[in-house]
């Protein structure tokens, strides 16, 4: 992949949640080892773009020191001026190529690569490997996110085919276009639309639609793109004496929970690599985001459930209705903006997850958790005893299918309204030049003109009666319920 292509066309960089340190510690420690802590951790970031991951991750650890590599100068440059406008000390951004980056550098207690190894040729992928066996400590977490097969097969059909679509066209956006609108004919006009491969690629090209050019073309049209099978990127990763441990999302894709399956999985994968490859054909998984660490660290499933005990929770879900004081209902559903809804018939589940959504999203320890379910159950402890795994047991599974989160180091944000509210600097500075920031939770948050304004006047020197008089026709119930919205997107500082 050419330099000279980032260059021209630069990947819009942003933050992904399940890179930020904090997560890594704690599916680190849940998975059995015991990673560094993260709060004055070091941190390596590969191909880290205009540090769009890399820099909120260093202004909400601000005792850590963030590095990132990128061998796009002007990607890299522009994730310099916003460490200059942010003032941020513990970060640097250099304009370096991973097969250049020294060996002697580390140790380094976390690295990241996102969405860089399956568009580099092998001797880039040699390097991100060799970077995490030469400069990771001994405990250290490394993230690797790349492409797999089978589930790369169908998207690779229609990487052929907006390659063939755009090749003579030289304007990046025109490209993208020509090949979409192609493929929209496809799937939309009949007699194309009710062949087989309409309803395969329908779903792909809806989600490429949504996404904007820079994306498609790093996605699609890269001159390399190399997706693999698990067991092959095992197999690699074992040569450089690192291990897969966990991924760190699962992107919403769950086993089915049937005693065939469960038993076939048992009878024939052996080992826990066949195990994984074997369930990403069941799956048709396209996409994993690999949690490493060295060989030899002590992986260990049977500690999840007492491991989780020590832990922190959070989670994005709210009731679909809340059933009024004093009433109870059959059941009650839990949606999740994105990764589906948890149902419960189980009175004590009901009012754990309840409270989980009014402490949103701020964490709330699992014992306080264990607690407000047995309260929910009416039970003694004594009562309680024998289904306290059970309960353990399930919110384990919400945190396996992303529905919820689990911290050793919660994120640190405003948890109420201030009256004299102050956004992340980080936060103001970018909704200067864009329409999406990070909140201090390491979630995107999209700002619409009128509550960029409003971010920036929160600097924290402005009282509730000062930003009225600052937001034209804004009033004081206006102004306190947007302070409340800020609390919620984690955008306050603490
Ligand atoms: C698809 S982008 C991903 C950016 C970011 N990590 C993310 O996930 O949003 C790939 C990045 O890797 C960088 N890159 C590719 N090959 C590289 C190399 N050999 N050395 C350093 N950076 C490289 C590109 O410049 C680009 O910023």
């Amino acid at each position: 992949v050419s330099k000279a292509y980032y260059d021209q066309v630069p990947y819009t960089s942003q933050a992904y949640i399940e890179t930020h340190p904090a997560l890594l510690e704690a599916f680190g420690y849940l998975h059995g080892i015991d990673p560094p802590p993260i709060r004055s951790s070091r941190v390596l970031e590969l191909g880290c773009a205009s540090g769009g991951n890399l820099l909120p991750i260093a202004y909400s650890l601000p005792e850590s020191r963030c590095l990132g590599v990128d061998f796009s100068e002007r990607q890299v440059a522009r994730g310099q001026k916003v460490i200059q406008g942010v003032g941020l000390t513990n970060a640097e951004l250099r304009c370096q190529s991973i097969l250049d980056f020294p060996r002697d550098a580390g140790p380094f207690d976390y690295i990241i690569c996102h969405g860089v190894y399956s568009w580099v040729p092998v001797e880039v992928q040699d390097a991100i490997m060799g970077i995490c066996r030469d400069c990771m400590a001994p405990n250290g977490v490394a993230f690797i996110s790349f492409n797999v097969l089978p589930g790369w097969y169908l998207k690779l059909w229609l990487r052929q085919a907006l390659l063939l679509l755009g090749k003579d066209v030289a304007d990046p956006d025109l490209r993208v276009r020509r090949g979409v609108e192609f493929l929209d004919f496809l799937v939309t006009n009949e007699p194309h639309a009710s062949m087989p491969i309409s309803a395969l690629i329908k779903q792909d090209l809806q989600w490429l639609k949504g996404r904007p050019s820079s994306y498609v073309l790093h996605e699609y049209l890269e001159e390399v793109n190399d997706p693999i099978y698990f067991q092959e990127f095992a197999a690699r990763l074992a040569r450089h004496g690192l291990v897969y441990m966990a991924d760190g999302r699962v992107n919403g894709i769950n086993v089915p929970n049937h005693p065939v399956m469960q038993r076939f999985l048992t009878e024939t994968a052996s080992d826990r690599v066949l195990r994984e490859q074997y369930m990403d054909f069941l799956t048709n998984r396209a996409f994993r985001r690999a949690l490493v660490v060295r060989a030899g660290q002590p992986i260990d499933f049977s500690q999840m459930e007492r491991r989780l005990e020590n832990m922190q929770i959070m989670s994005h879900c709210k009731p679909a209705s809340v059933p009024p004081q004093g009433t109870s209902v059959p059941e009650l559903k839990f949606p999740h903006p994105t990764a589906g809804h948890i149902s419960t018939r189980d009175n004590g589940m009901m009012a754990g997850l309840l409270h989980l959504a009014k402490a949103a999203p701020q964490a709330t320890t699992v014992r306080e958790l264990l607690e407000v379910i047995q309260g929910g159950k009416g039970m003694s402890a004594e009562q309680f005893a024998p289904v306290r795994q059970m309960m353990i047991r399930e919110l384990l599974q919400y945190v396996m299918t992303n529905l919820a989160h689990v911290y050793l180091s919660p994120p640190r944000f405003g948890a109420v309204p201030s009256e004299k509210p102050r956004v992340s600097a980080l936060a103001r500075f970018c909704s200067q030049s864009e329409s999406r920031v990070t909140s201090l939770r390491h979630e995107p948050v999209d700002l619409d003109a009128q509550s960029a304004v409003f971010v920036q006047l929160c600097d924290g020197t402005r009282s509730v009666a000062d930003l009225v008089a600052a937001m034209p026709g804004a009033n004081e119930q206006m102004i306190r319920s947007a302070i409340g919205q800020l609390v919620k997107q984690a955008l306050l500082e603490a």
